[in-house]
């Protein structure tokens, strides 16, 4: 068996909470990541019949069956992850339609993975509907996505456009756009099946008042994509109680479809 904290999924994933945490976007344990691995790599490095423990998941995803994830653990924080890989993630399989995960590494301190959990299974299962290529679930809290959420209507069209016009490339990193959910008890399943459900439009889900998924085919892509709206919402929160004097007009956006081979999404352009 080779070593496990050389595999390179376990190398990015570090390297992405690491940075996660340096952004300034997961204070003290916020946050949290999933990663689908697939058995064929996963068995380089684990027995995958070494099950060290069972631990529910108080839900079903019948469409994961047998799927095999990398998730940081609840409770845990970002900034120690590098030190600590195996107390602070775990890897899991899920069984018996989902409802169940089988613990094949990590955690190692008694813990679990994150408890928004459903959110991330289900949010998976959605993304691998639309997208099969689709990997990772990524849950944060920057600090201007979270502040527009108090300032600004959580109107889907309103929100996506006001980032949009906030950077250039903003419509070309994003054109599904952004939806948002309002505030809901985190942690749950019913925030999991709503997170999902806007996940079927869209890989950026903001969660108002508390933060934001993103989702992706891999760990910088996922990045990328929420470093890109978070920048968007740095500029509005610089600029939303100024004058405005330039916009990037819908016209402008129209050019950047056609110059990125990019389409904005149905109904948000003029
Ligand atoms: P966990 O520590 O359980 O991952 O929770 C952090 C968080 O951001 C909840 O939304
Ligand atoms: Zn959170």
């Amino acid at each position: 068996m080779k070593n496990i904290l050389e595999a390179p999924f376990m190398i990015e994933m570090i390297r992405t909470v690491t940075n996660m945490y340096a952004h300034g976007w997961d204070e003290r344990n916020g946050g949290n990541v999933s990663l689908l691995l697939d058995e064929a790599e996963v068995s380089e490095y684990l027995d995958t019949d070494k099950v060290i423990r069972t631990i529910p998941t108080g839900f079903s995803a019948p469409d994961l069956e047998g799927k095999y994830f990398l998730v940081t653990g609840t409770g845990k924080y970002f900034k120690n992850v590098q030190y600590e890989p195996e107390v602070n993630l775990g890897i899991v399989r899920l069984e018996d339609g989902g409802e169940n995960a089988r613990l094949l590494w990590g955690y190692s301190d008694g813990g679990q993975f994150t408890s928004e959990f459903p959110a991330h299974m289900m949010s998976h299962a959605a993304r691998l509907g639309v997208d099969p290529a689709n990997r990772v679930v990524m849950h944060c809290h920057p600090a201007n996505l979270l502040a527009m959420t108090y300032v600004h209507t959580l109107d889907e069209k309103e929100f996506t456009r006001t980032l949009w016009q906030m950077c250039t490339e903003c419509i070309v990193v994003f054109p599904d756009g952004v939806n948002v959910l309002p505030w809901m008890l985190c942690g749950t399943n019913e925030i999991g099946l709503a997170t999902a459900e806007k996940m079927k439009t869209a890989r950026l889900v903001v969660w108002s008042l508390h933060g934001i998924y993103g989702a992706g085919k891999d760990l910088d892509e996922t990045f990328g994509l929420i470093e890109t709206a978070e920048k968007a919402a740095e500029i509005y929160m610089k600029i939303a109680h100024l004058p405005r004097v330039n916009t990037i007009t819908d016209e402008m956006m129209h050019q950047l479809e056609e110059r990125f081979n990019v389409k904005g999404r149905d109904g948000y352009l003029e």
